[in-house]
């Protein structure tokens, strides 16, 4: 049950619900309940464990459409056209994930203004531009970039009962955000140098393309442990659709944006990292008894966001 249902909160999930039946997108000014023309905005976000989809509805008026990535990929559809287009997503590396990346790569996103909101957990830096530099790469500038910080959901580093203590200040950093992008503020938030250094040496430790950020295989990073019930919530809340469930039990295999949505939503904890020695991806986690997902997000909001069957 996803708590504190206002009546705004309400009309904007209803927004969510119709986006996800597949909305049409041409046809721009919409009119508002008091007869005012109002600017058709659309948000896309992606999300695997809820703290982008709770943003792009924090910044979503009731008119607005909320749109999911995974599932314009899975719909094909790389044309959009409004007045206002934005996009809440999580960094990942600092970088985008890999399929909001290929997303944009191949999108055509028509509209007078394009901002990004970037969610982050702990340590963002030159992720503001990163994104800046590739969607200028693309011939898609955006007019305003900006970070959030909120729960860090990366498990190999972070335990997520602890990260759910600390007060991030998120209603106020919404609250800002919001503000700017009422007057369509033009800003791409400052990086430092030392924020890029660090960069640098994250991509150095890891050995990461950076043209293609987070992309590994599924079946080398999770395995599958005896708690599993056989629930089938791993084969829906995978943006990739990795997950599948088989006579001998539930297989993953596929490319993988490393995102954490089937690890973190699994009722069970039953998905754990595969450990592999000296590896930096095998490093295994702090806290395999804590699981995260957004305390405004529920299970079946992630599924329609991610599903892929
Ligand atoms: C693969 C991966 C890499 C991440 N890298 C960073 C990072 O470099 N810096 C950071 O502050 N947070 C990082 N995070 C944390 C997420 O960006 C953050 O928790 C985000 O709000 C999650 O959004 P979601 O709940 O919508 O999936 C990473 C998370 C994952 C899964
Ligand atoms: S979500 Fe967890 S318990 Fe459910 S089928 Fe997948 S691995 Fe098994
Ligand atoms: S396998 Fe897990 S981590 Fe990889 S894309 Fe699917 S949900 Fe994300």
């Amino acid at each position: 049950m996803e708590k504190g249902i206002s009546r705004r909160e309400a009309l904007k999930r209803m927004g969510f619900l119709v986006a996800g039946a597949t909305v049409a997108t041409t046809g721009l000014s919409t009119l508002s309940s008091c007869g005012s023309r109002k600017k058709k905005r659309i948000i896309l976000y992606f999300t695997a464990t809820g703290n982008c989809l709770h943003i792009a509805r924090e910044l979503a008026d009731p008119e607005d459409t909320l749109l999911s990535i995974p599932q314009l990929v899975k719909e094909g559809r790389y044309e959009l056209e409004a007045d206002e287009i934005g996009i809440v997503y999580p960094i990942y590396g600092h970088m985008p994930p890999n399929m909001v990346r290929e997303y944009m790569k191949k999108a055509k996103l028509k509209a007078g203004y394009r901002f990004a909101v970037l969610t982050y957990g702990n340590r963002k830096c030159n992720a503001v531009e990163i994104w800046d530099g590739f969607t200028r790469g693309i011939g898609m500038p955006f007019h305003y970039i900006s970070t959030l910080i909120m729960v860090d959901n990366w498990l190999p580093n972070f335990d997520m009962n602890e990260q759910m203590k600390i007060d991030k200040h998120i209603p106020e950093n919404v609250e800002r955000i919001r503000g700017d992008l009422a007057q369509d503020r033009h800003w791409v938030e400052p990086v430092s140098d030392l924020e890029r250094e660090q960069h640098a040496g994250f991509m150095q430790a890891t050995g990461l393309d950076p043209e293609k950020g987070f992309l590994l295989r599924s079946e080398s990073q999770f395995r599958v442990t005896e708690d599993c019930v056989g629930c089938g919530v791993c084969t829906s809340v995978c943006p990739r659709g990795n997950y599948e469930m088989t006579s001998s039990g539930v297989k993953t295999e596929g490319d993988c944006d490393y995102c954490f949505a089937c690890i973190q939503n699994c009722p069970q904890k039953a998905i754990l990292f595969a450990r592999k020695e000296g590896e930096f991806f095998g490093q295994g986690e702090v806290n395999p008894k804590a699981r995260y997902r957004n305390e405004h997000v529920s299970l079946a909001s992630i599924k329609l966001a991610n599903n892929q069957w």
